[in-house]
């Protein structure tokens, strides 16, 4: 259970931990230039390690974003343009479940910052093409794995579509957004709010199957970052079309994260590890949810829900703000956020920093700053 201990301290931490993001995004860019990199090695975020599939490029550029609506910087104007255009093809990729990943974070929030109606429609047009994985039968849209498969981090992509569809006034763009979140939710969250990371059909007839996982310990555990795929998903579902089955399951699965987490807010990579397994933490949980949090405290219709989830969300940051997860006493560490898990199966960014970690954390630190 997450212990809350209330305390004006929260504001120097954060703000801290958001300089000490924009020195490490400033040293990677001067060190490495024009690399987009994913997850780190022994700190290093260039190495030779696979990507497994080609998702993280919107998040450094995200940051820059970020840095620059809160800072007025110009230099992270420059540098976010810079790393921002060469994205611009992948608008058309339909190798990936990724493209809010990718254009939420870059195209999205330069749009909001000029209003230039062309870098609106990119972001259309990723939504459109996300929206081409969609099975008639079985009514998702299907993970990068194959088309038998839908993944709980599609829910964190699928307001791109939410967002084309409300712009461009397409109704069957509007249906696939909402046939998908619904599926998701009755297939992979279960009635504890936790969730699967991975859902299998029957394509021949549209059968949901079972529950399994790429990323997480086995097929009925729950991946934390699924689990943070999850609330982030339903919150924004529901921020975009206010379906009240949307904000229930995120409140749902919010209630679970905040029941079943350590007192300092970070989980374990898996909720369901084997006392004798590798039980790594996964800091990027952890961000995303907080994240989240900070999100559904707006949107929940609970006043008392909107205090704890604003709180929750500070106090995992101000965990965050401090090693050993903020890298500020790793001598030679490259990341922001220390102690993320990519993919333990496959041995990648175990212990590390991972390059959504980063984003989310940025991401929650300027919304809570905000207030
Ligand atoms: N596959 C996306 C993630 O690692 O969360």
């Amino acid at each position: 259970m997450i212990e809350i201990c209330p305390s004006g301290q929260w504001r120097p931490a954060l703000q801290n931990a958001f300089d000490f993001a924009q020195k490490q995004v400033k040293n990677l860019v001067e060190r490495d230039p024009d690399f987009y990199p994913m997850y780190t090695q022994n700190g290093h975020w260039r190495h030779t390690g696979e990507a497994w599939t080609h998702w993280c490029d919107g998040f450094l550029p995200g940051m820059m974003w970020i840095f620059h609506a809160r800072t007025g910087d110009a230099e992270w104007s420059q540098l976010a343009e810079r790393y921002t255009r060469p994205l611009e093809p992948r608008k058309m990729d339909r190798n990936v479940h990724d493209l809010g990943f990718i254009f939420l974070s870059t195209y999205h929030r330069w749009h909001k910052q000029t209003g230039e109606k062309a870098l609106n429609d990119v972001v259309i047009q990723a939504g459109q093409t996300l929206a081409l994985r969609f099975k008639e039968k079985g009514e998702y849209m299907s993970s990068f794995m194959g088309p038998d498969s839908l993944f709980i981090d599609i829910m964190a992509n699928v307001g791109i579509i939410f967002y084309a569809a409300l712009q461009t006034g397409d109704k069957q763009l509007l249906d696939v957004a909402m046939k998908h979140s619904l599926t998701s939710r009755r297939v992979l969250i279960r009635g504890d709010g936790s969730s699967s990371h991975e859902g299998m059909y029957d394509l021949e007839t549209g059968e949901f199957l079972r529950q399994t996982t790429q990323q997480g310990y086995r097929g009925d555990s729950c991946w934390s970052r699924g689990l943070a795929w999850a609330i982030y998903g339903f919150t924004s579902s529901y921020n975009a079309v206010r379906d009240a089955r949307f904000l229930e399951t995120a409140e749902t699965c919010a209630d679970f994260y905040i029941r079943e987490t350590p007192a300092d807010g970070v989980p374990l990579f898996d909720y369901d590890l084997p006392e004798d397994g590798p039980r790594h933490l996964d800091s990027s949980a952890a961000a995303i949810v907080a994240a989240a949090l900070l999100r559904l405290a707006k949107l929940t219709a609970d006043p008392a829900k909107g205090v704890l989830y604003d709180q929750t969300a500070r106090h995992i940051l101000l965990t965050l703000s401090q090693p050993p997860f903020l890298a500020t006493e790793k001598e030679g560490w490259e990341g922001i956020l220390a102690e993320g898990v990519y993919h333990l199966h496959k041995g990648l960014g175990v212990n590390e920093s991972v390059m959504w970690g980063e984003y989310f954390f940025v991401e929650a630190l300027d919304r809570a700053l905000r207030a």
